[in-house]
């Protein structure tokens, strides 16, 4: 428990707590240059003393310009790897020395995991396969203390559980269901992470979280590509009914919470992680509509520009955490309530137009429709 729960009876993690607990560890974080793992390294430089080795085969997923605060500080190291490569991910653990891993690379798009399969198989089969295989010499090599203490969080998502009807909510003993390939392969390696700690003792702790939001968010997810097309004053996309439901969270909210649990989560357990802010795409829409044109006053309302779509294959219907377990353990909570946290994040998008443009110039996503591969098609 964190040392604020015990002695104030308080039930919040500090800042304060992180900086204690993690002290002068040196944490490797996979794939570090994404969407969240780059708000992880900023939360680590920011709140800790850890020592930050980022590992990251830079996909077109990346963005070095969300490390930019961090890349300069000589407690940061990068190391461009593909976990694929074996060898060179061995290097990485003898030359750094990690006491921690923060597991987060991973092929992470849904609609990408329909066009073609194989990539996320073998970044987050194999590459998990890998890292814990990675993990297990480097421990065999660590003195016996540094042993005892070395931890390796497992990054995973609720989408593992497969789909809701209107009622319940995932928690940790939620059967493993998952309906996409990218699903498939997170719960492939979340059974992998348990596994290699029962069998081999690798201390792992695997962590379930909803959908997250924020800067850095690559426009092909839902949230950015709504913001950037309102912007745009392009039509805005909504697969089927709109009524599919997601339980939101702030990316720096999540990233916060895994700091959380590596520092104070049991060795061998599961936290779903959720800020309780379920909502149909429907209605985040329209609230993003409304943001936009709160800030960027039009002729014609964004929400005109709102339009049905084909669904998605196999669209899953409704995600919910509890996530009672992290509250009540980790005393985590999220900082920011969906609207506070919406508000800011069209207001950067806005701000950061020069990040988004460069993506689109760069050929590295054109803004097209992903996913729509029909059964029996290509393959990848
Ligand atoms: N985004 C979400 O809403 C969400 C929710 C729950 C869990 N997650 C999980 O969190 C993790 C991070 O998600 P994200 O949204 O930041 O993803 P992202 O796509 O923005 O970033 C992933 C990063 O991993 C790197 N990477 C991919 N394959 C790699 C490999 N083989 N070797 C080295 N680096 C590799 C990429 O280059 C990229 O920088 C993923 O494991 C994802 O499943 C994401």
């Amino acid at each position: 428990m964190p040392q604020s729960a015990t002695r104030s009876g308080r039930t919040a993690l500090t800042e304060r707590d992180l900086r204690q607990a993690l002290g002068r560890r040196t944490i490797l974080v996979t794939g570090g240059a994404g969407f969240i793992g780059s708000a992880v390294c900023r939360l680590l430089r920011d709140t800790t003393d850890c020592r930050i080795v980022n590992l990251d085969k830079l996909s077109y997923a990346s963005s070095p310009a969300a490390l930019a605060a961090v890349a300069g500080d000589p407690r940061y190291q990068f190391e461009q790897i593909d976990l694929c490569d074996r060898t060179a991910l061995a290097g990485v653990f003898q030359r750094r020395r990690p006491d921690a891993v923060i597991h987060l690379a991973a092929e992470s798009h849904v609609d990408r995991s329909i066009d073609g399969p194989q990539a996320f198989v073998m970044s987050n089969v194999v590459g998990t396969f890998n890292l814990l295989e990675a993990s297990r010499a480097h421990m065999g090599s660590l003195p016996e203390a540094a042993r005892a203490n070395f931890r390796l969080v497992h990054v995973s998502t609720d989408e593992v559980y497969g789909s809701l009807g209107d009622e319940g909510r995932f928690d940790e003993h939620s059967r493993y269901d998952p309906r996409s390939p990218y699903s498939a392969t997170k719960a492939a390696s979340d059974h992998l992470a348990a596994a290699w700690r029962h069998t081999f003792g690798v201390p792992t702790l695997i962590t379930n979280c909803g959908n997250n939001y924020g800067p850095y968010q690559f426009p092909e997810k839902f949230i950015p590509t709504l913001i950037i097309r309102a912007l745009k004053g392009q039509e805005l996309p909504i697969y089927g009914g709109g009524a599919n439901v997601r339980d939101w969270i702030h990316v720096e909210d999540h990233a916060r919470a895994l700091l959380g649990v590596l520092a104070f989560g049991t060795v061998g357990d599961k936290y779903l992680i959720g800020a309780e802010e379920q909502r149909r795409n429907l209605d985040i829409a329209e609230i993003i509509c409304d943001l936009v044109d709160r800030t960027v006053p039009r002729n014609q309302p964004s929400r005109t520009l709102m339009k049905h779509v084909a669904d998605r294959p196999g669209h899953d219907h409704r995600y919910a955490i509890d996530s009672s377990k992290v509250r009540a353990e980790i005393g985590w909570r999220p900082s920011c309530s969906l609207a506070e946290g919406l508000e800011s994040t069209v207001r950067w998008y806005i701000d950061h137009k020069d990040w988004w443009e460069d993506i689109f110039r760069s050929g590295r996503y054109g803004g097209e429709r992903l996913g729509l591969q029909a059964t029996g098609a290509r393959g990848s």
